[in-house]
């Protein structure tokens, strides 16, 4: 029996995948809808081989309210969305502003638009703790006040979130959870999906697990002389199959009407801090494998220190964080080795 049909956007991707999975898991069944910009169609075959149930795949774009309304017309009942699909790509972002701005506001707007119509109630949107900028404290509550984004695509979170509260605010019918993510890491255990990033990695742990395959001759690490025990910049990973099961607990939330109130908000992290070079560390004595690497020159845009109080999510979501940092280096490293066996790079 069902618990109901869900609205995917952006469901070939890094977490979209994952978090389909977990979806199926769960009961749910699942329509992805991905234009296929940072993703291809094998993942969806990738998600069929972990749960034997083979996901509705829609390639189209989400910026096209003509493609939307034809993709809930031809697939009714879906009752609830987690809206994955954005460009993400920090960097990217300071170089390409419209794209962004144009890209992420535009298919949130559409889908705002037409949930109502379609009578879709639950709206998990994917934000980022990007939001808050350079902490003043960590670890960091939901309550702490956003700064000034520090680049386009952390604006485009800022804006989004303030998109959903005004139109909440005007009396929509839907209901939404914001989940702001830490640093995503690692891969399903049995490595048939993963972080498959579109050339030079721009996040730390592909670019690790490159480096410790041999495509990258040796991982730049982003300064030292940082404010911090051991000098690398403090970020708070999270196992990219925990971070996907918080989504389901935040659709179950909102469907089960656990929750009198319309909007919440949730980080969504460990609770613990990790330096860039503990992180290499733990990723060598999970897997056994050495990680050549070197002190460089700090990275522009970079923050220095930031991790979640995950007191929210534990207590009142309902989810927690609990897999080890070594089982993830350990999943990223087989999800990297399996890369290699299917030629994929
Ligand atoms: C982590 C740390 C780098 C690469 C960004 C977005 C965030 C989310 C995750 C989308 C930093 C250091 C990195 C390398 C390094 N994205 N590093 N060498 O910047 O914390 O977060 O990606 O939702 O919103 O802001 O992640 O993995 O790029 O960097 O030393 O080759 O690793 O300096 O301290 P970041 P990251």
């Amino acid at each position: 029996m069902s618990k109901g049909k869900i609205l995917v956007t952006g469901g070939t991707g890094f977490i979209g995948s994952h978090t389909t999975v977990e979806l199926q898991n769960a009961g749910y069944d699942v329509v992805i809808i991905d234009n296929l910009s940072n993703s291809n169609a094998d993942v969806v075959d990738g998600i069929e081989r972990i749960t034997g149930v083979r996901p509705v795949f829609v390639e189209g774009d989400c910026t096209d309210i003509s493609t939307l309304t034809r993709l809930f017309e031809q697939n009714p009942g879906i009752q609830g969305i987690i809206n994955f699909a954005a460009s993400k790509a920090v960097g990217e972002s300071v170089q390409k502003p419209i794209m962004y701005y144009r890209n992420n506001i535009n298919i949130l707007l559409n889908l705002l638009e037409l949930m109502p119509r379609f009578d879709t109630r639950g709206f998990v949107f994917s934000s980022s703790c990007t939001v808050y900028g350079e902490p003043d404290q960590n670890p960091i509550t939901e309550d702490a006040p956003t700064k000034k984004a520090t680049s386009p695509y952390g604006a485009t979170k800022q804006i989004c979130e303030d998109i959903i509260r005004d139109v909440i605010r005007s009396g929509s019918p839907i209901k939404a959870i914001l989940l702001r993510y830490f640093n995503p890491i690692g891969a399903h255990p049995t490595a048939e999906i993963g972080e498959l990033p579109n050339g030079v990695p721009q996040n730390l742990v592909p670019y690790l697990t490159q480096t410790a395959i041999g495509i990258r001759k040796e991982l730049s690490v982003f300064g030292n002389d940082y404010n911090t025990p051991d000098g690398s910049c403090i970020r708070d990973f999270i196992n990219v199959c925990d971070l996907a099961k918080a989504h389901v607990r935040a659709l179950d939330r909102m469907l089960n009407n656990e929750s009198d109130d319309a909007l919440e908000t949730f980080n969504i992290g460990t609770g613990q801090g990790l330096s860039v070079l503990q992180l290499i560390d733990a990723f060598q004595r999970a897997t056994g494998v050495e990680v050549p690497h070197r002190i460089v020159g700090r990275r522009e845009g970079d923050i220095e220190q930031i991790w979640a109080d995950p007191y929210r999510a534990n207590h009142i979501l309902g989810w927690k964080a609990d897999t080890s940092i070594e089982d993830t280096m350990r999943s990223a490293w087989k999800w990297q080795q399996r890369i290699r066996e299917r030629g994929l790079m």
